[in-house]
Parts: C-alpha cells; structure tokens; sequence
C-alpha cells in the first residue's frame, strides 16, 4: 500500500519523507490556506521534497477554467496530480487531461456510482472521503470495499486513494480491503508506528544491554 502525507506543511513532508516511507503527497485548498502560503510556491517545494505523486486541486467549478487552472498547476512539476472535484464538469476535465497523460486525482468522492464514472473518466486516483462518511454516521470502509469489488470486476486502472483519514484503524481496514494508497495527516502516519509492547520492549531491551557493558563495534 502506499502512504501519502495529506498536508502542505514542508517541515512535517520533510520529517516523513526521511523515514523513506511516504509516497507521495496530497493538498487541497484547506490545507493551502492552513499552510499560509502561495499554492504554486508551496507546491513547488512539496514536489521538490518527494519524487511520487503530489496532488494539486483546482478551484474553478467549470471545465474550460479547471483546464486553464490546470495547464498552470502541471507546469509546476512532472510529478503533479491535478485534482479535480467529482462533479460534471470536473469529470469532462479529468478525461480530457488523462487522455493527454497527465495524473488526475478526483477527489471528493462519496459513493461507489461516484467512483465507477471517475473510473469510467479514466481518473489516475479515485479520493474516497472515509472520515466524513463517519463524521455523518455512515460505516467508510463499505465505501471502499464497495469500489475495490466493482474496479476489480472491470479492471479499472484507478487506483483507490483513501481521503479524509482520521486514526490508524482506517489504515488498517483500507490495507485488508486492498485500497491501493491512504492518504494521511502526519500525526496519523506517526502513529502507525505506535505499540506500548515495542516502547516497553525496547526498554527492556536496552536496560539489560547495559548491564553488560558491552558495546558493538
Ligand atoms: O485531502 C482530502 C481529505 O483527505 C481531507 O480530509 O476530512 O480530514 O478534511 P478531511
């Protein structure tokens, strides 16, 4: 599976990117505006600090801007994902553009029906959103079961991207239902390392070394 750190904050990028484990990076105008700074400086930077897919969104609504927008954005860097909504006219822009070549991630996916146009418009990452679904008191990961059984049964390209990540039990569920990559915010990502018995085992670990006083090498 891969990881993606859904955020435009470059130190908190930087800090993952070392681990040598995040993939990519997702953004989107929220998170631009929390980064309080300019989206194609920005951007730039973020693609500079990973080599995989780094999403940048449009903000227009209609097609012929979205393409405008995006002829902008994919200037940016070869490794851009345009990001467009799940909407008519993000779905004309998102064939268009992948008919070009260029990476399109749809975002704001919120049924399986969404996510099989998105795949039908040849999407290069399909963005279900798991966190608001639950934020609404619908179960997320049905969701993505539901577009992993129908983009296996006519062997979509899409891949699942899973959005709106909200704690480490998301990443597992997406992992056993075979999503593809998960996007995440950096303190989510951090915890997947987390267990109390590797901490205290360490520990352990570490206390009865010293007692031998030995060193290596
Ligand atoms: O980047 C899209 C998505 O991951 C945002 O999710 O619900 O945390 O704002 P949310």
């Amino acid at each position: 599976m891969k990881f993606f750190a859904d955020t435009a904050d470059t130190d908190a990028i930087r800090e993952l990117a070392a681990t040598g484990l995040v993939d990519g990076v997702t953004t989107n105008p929220s998170l631009i505006q929390k980064s309080g700074r300019d989206i194609l400086e920005v951007t730039k930077e973020i693609c500079g600090i990973v080599d995989g897919p780094v999403s940048a969104e449009v903000v227009a609504t209609d097609h012929e801007t979205m393409m405008k927008e995006a002829e902008v954005l994919r200037k940016i860097a070869d490794n851009i994902a345009i990001k467009v909504p799940l909407t008519v006219d993000g779905l004309k822009t998102c064939k268009k553009l992948t008919d070009d070549g260029t990476m399109v991630n749809v975002t704001l996916c919120f049924t399986a029906n969404q996510a099989l146009l998105a795949g039908k418009a040849g999407a290069s990452f399909i963005s279900p959103f798991v966190g608001r679904h639950d934020d609404i008191g619908y179960d997320g990961m049905n969701l993505i079961s539901d577009i992993r059984l129908i983009y296996d049964n006519y062997d979509f390209r899409t891949e699942i991207l899973v959005a709106s990540v909200r704690h480490p039990i998301h990443i597992l569920e997406s992992a056993k239902l075979g999503a593809d990559v998960a996007t995440m915010p950096p303190d989510v990502i951090l915890k997947l390392f987390n267990h109390p018995l590797t901490a205290s085992g360490l520990e352990a670990f570490l206390s009865d070394w010293e007692k031998t006083g030995q060193t290596i090498g």
